[in-house]
Formats: structure tokens, C-alpha cells, sequence
């Protein structure tokens, strides 16, 4: 586990409101969040996969986005601390009428949630209705700016695999210019001492990623050479209003993930995407199903890691203690 140079009484609880972004934790908190996430996957390896931790509290999903893993784990990470909890179906609700993210924010409010998880189109959402909001925020995703609890369960798994995640060389391929997970993931993996690289068309590295503290290239045989962690990015279709680059078959050509690609990297190593995949544009299916892939225990460790963020701003062992 990584080291944590710390003065006082170790923290047993997140003690700010909100989960806006990594930027904001500490490599303390960072490994307060993984190291609870251990406890909460033994609870669903159990045949009674609940507890009562947050029984009593309500907490509202509200996803402006699409979304299959984040709100599904969100829901069923709620689900196993027996909160009550409501997914805010956007297309049937007065959002389509144009009521604004303010006001739909202030209704809910006005129900007393303890908690809302919200995904939105626009970077700093969160931001805004953790100004307005007595519930807690946490962030599921804005915009093109953070997706924190993505990068905490990459770590995790990350963790879970290597031991460790001080030292790791990990590669990260793809869509840099759009990619909150790359932004989370960045200051999450230089917070707690990995080596980062990334890599992808100069079309899609935006500004300024020389100065972030990772190693920056367009040649994917430099960045994946003895990677410990080959972590690879969607392609943001969506995102793209103009010719980043010329085909997505020149993409997969150039930079997609392919089993020759993957033979350079360390013999051990793991690879990882959040979802979802773009199968022969970012990776190729041998890849995403092959014997070195992670990717479905990332889904299973959503879970577990949105437990603890949960359980540790609800008040962590400082709340079961005052209960
Ligand atoms: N990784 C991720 O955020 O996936 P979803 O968009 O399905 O939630």
C-alpha cells in the first residue's frame, strides 16, 4: 500500500460536504476512500449483500447523461447500505419542459435528500449545486472535467492487482482532449506516485498536458514499452464536432490496442477501460476479452468503491459512532 505521511489521528471519515473531483482530496483521503472500498466488496460477496449504515437517508440519482455503470453501481452501492433511493428519470421529468438545472436542484432540495449524485453535460455543474445545496454533491461526471469516483475505482483495481500504484508505469491511450476519466486519473495516479504516461493523436492532447506531470507522446510503441497498466480511453464521438483524425479504421490503425501492441508491455500487465468500449476503434476485441483484461472487475469494483465514498461522507465510523 502506498505510504501516507501523517501527523494526526488517522482519518476515519471524508470530512467535507461534497465529491466534487480529485483535485480536491489528499493522498490521505484517496487511500481512506480504497482502503474502506476493501471492507464494503466483502460485503457483497456475502449472501446478505446489506447493511444499515445508511438507513434513514435518502439519496437521488440525477443523471443528465446516459449512463450504465455509474448509475447502476451508484443504485446498487445506495442499495447495499439501505438508503432510499430514487433514480430522477430526466427525459419524463419538467427538464424537458426547460426547467433549468438550478431549479430542478432547489425542487429536489426541497425533499430533503441527504445525497445527489449527478451526471451533467457541463464541466462545474457540481460545483454549482454544491453552492446551493445543503444534500451532498458527489460528481458522476461533468463534462469534459472530472469523473472522480471512476478514477478511485481504476486505483482500486489497480491496487488490487499490483500491490501498489507508487512506481507503476501506466499508459494512457486515446481521446485525451475530452476524457474527464483522463483528468481524474491524472491527479489521482501523480497524487499517489505512479509514473503516467499518455498517448494519442496531437489532434486530441490538449494544451498544456506537458505541464500536469506526465509524460506526453504520440508514439503508442513509447508509451505502452514495459507499461505495468495499459489504460484505454473511448473515443468521445459525441464530444467531436470536426476531423480530429481522418477514419476511425486510420484511428484503430495508428493507435488502437491491439494484441502485437500489448506484447510490448510488461509481461504481467493489466488492461483497463472504463466503458464504454468502442471494439476496433480504441481496442480490439482480443484485447478487451483477452487474459490480461481487467475491465469487468473495474465494473464489479464500482460498487464496492461507491460504498465507501458513500459511507465516508455520510460521516464514516464518525456517524456509527454517534448512532
Ligand atoms: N465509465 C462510465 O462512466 O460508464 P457509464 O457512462 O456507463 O456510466
Amino acid at each position: 500500500m502506498d505510504a501516507v505521511h501523517h501527523a494526526g489521528p488517522p482519518l476515519t471519515a471524508l470530512r467535507r460536504k461534497d465529491l466534487l473531483g480529485i483535485a480536491d482530496l489528499t493522498a490521505e483521503e484517496i487511500n481512506l476512500i480504497l482502503d474502506t472500498a476493501e471492507a464494503m466488496k466483502e460485503v457483497g460477496k456475502r449472501t446478505i449483500k446489506k447493511v444499515p449504515t445508511l438507513r434513514g437517508r435518502t439519496v437521488v440519482n440525477l443523471f443528465f447523461e446516459p449512463s450504465t455503470r455509474t448509475r447502476t453501481s451508484f443504485e446498487i452501492a445506495e442499495k447495499r447500505l439501505s438508503a432510499d433511493t430514487l433514480n430522477v428519470a430526466i427525459g419524463t421529468s419538467s427538464v424537458v419542459k426547460g426547467e433549468t438545472l438550478v431549479d430542478t436542484a432547489m425542487n429536489i432540495e426541497a425533499m430533503a435528500p441527504s445525497m445527489i449524485v449527478l451526471r451533467h453535460s457541463s464541466s462545474g455543474a457540481c460545483h454549482l449545486l454544491s453552492r446551493i445545496c445543503r444534500a451532498a454533491i458527489i460528481n458522476a461526471g461533468d463534462g469534459m472535467h472530472e469523473h472522480p469516483t471512476q478514477a478511485l475505482l481504476d486505483a482500486f483495481t489497480i491496487r488490487e492487482r499490483k500491490g501498489r500504484l507508487a512506481g507503476l508505469k501506466v499508459a494512457i491511450f486515446g481521446d485525451l482532449l475530452h476524457s474527464r476519466v483522463l483528468r481524474s486519473n491524472i491527479l489521482l495516479l501523480t497524487k499517489l506516485g505512479a509514473d503516467v504516461w499518455v498517448c494519442g493523436p496531437a489532434t486530441l492532447i490538449p494544451p498544456g498536458m506537458d505541464r500536469v506531470g506526465v509524460h506526453v507522446t504520440t508514439s503508442v510503441e513509447q508509451a505502452v514499452r514495459d507499461a505495468d497498466v495499459i489504460m484505454m480511453l473511448r473515443i468521445q464521438l459525441e464530444r467531436m464536432q470536426g476531423g480530429f483524425f481522418p477514419s476511425l479504421r486510420e484511428y484503430f490503425t495508428t493507435f488502437g490496442m491491439t494484441e502485437a501492441r500489448v506484447s510490448k508491455a510488461k509481461p504481467d500487465v493489466i488492461i483497463m477501460h472504463p466503458g464504454p468500449m468502442n471494439r476496433g476503434v480504441e481496442i480490439a476485441s482480443e484485447v478487451a476479452d483477452g487474459p490480461f483484461s481487467v475491465i469487468l472487475d473495474q465494473v464489479a469494483n464500482g460498487v464496492a468503491v461507491r460504498m465507501a465514498v458513500l459511507y465516508l461522507l455520510a460521516g464514516g465510523a464518525d456517524h456509527e459512532a454517534a448512532a
